[in-house]
């Protein structure tokens, strides 16, 4: 049995909207180059984090609330995993704003689902951003070391 998934129809792609009024200047070749920089800088970001968190020491058996609060006392971490934050949910947003851009049909489903995605997308980051620089490891109950 084949399957058959129709073929994307992106409107930039339309000549009719490559240079009408809805034109948006270069915004479409920039997210295009986006996906290709983040991407490299992904693969880094994210080694380092794997590395970091299952290769030093004694591996996954090390995870623990203790583990994460230790990284987070070291401003390196703080903005590793912020990068890593930012730069997933920008490059994940933008391919995701691409496939709907490519396969939602009609004017109202795109503008309903990327609202959904943008609104998601900021909810995340925000809220990821906030847990890295006010995370406080000595909470009522827990008996880190440092907390004593
Ligand atoms: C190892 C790191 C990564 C690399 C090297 C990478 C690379 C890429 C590249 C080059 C594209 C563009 C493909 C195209 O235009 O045809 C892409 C698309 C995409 N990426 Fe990534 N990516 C990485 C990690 C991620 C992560 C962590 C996410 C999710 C948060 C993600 C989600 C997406 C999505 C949704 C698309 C759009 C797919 C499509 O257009 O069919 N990627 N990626």
């Amino acid at each position: 049995m084949s399957v058959n998934i129709a073929a994307p129809r992106s409107q930039r792609l339309d000549p009719k909207y490559v240079r009408g009024p809805k034109s948006r200047g270069n915004f479409e070749m920039l997210a295009w180059l986006f996906m290709r920089l983040s991407g490299v800088v992904l693969v880094v970001l994210i080694f380092g984090h794997l590395f970091a968190n299952l290769m030093t020491g004694t591996g996954i058996n090390a995870l623990s609330f203790g583990f994460v609060a230790g990284k987070w006392a070291n401003p390196v971490w703080q903005f590793w995993d912020l990068a890593l934050l930012w730069l997933s949910m920008l490059h994940g947003t933008n391919g995701v704003r691409t496939i709907i851009n490519d396969y939602a049909e009609k004017h109202a489903t795109r503008a309903w689902l990327k609202g959904i995605l943008y609104v998601a997308t900021i909810f995340i980051v925000v809220l990821g951003s906030l847990v890295i620089f006010t995370f406080d490891p000595c909470v009522a109950g827990s008996d880190l070391a440092q907390c004593r």
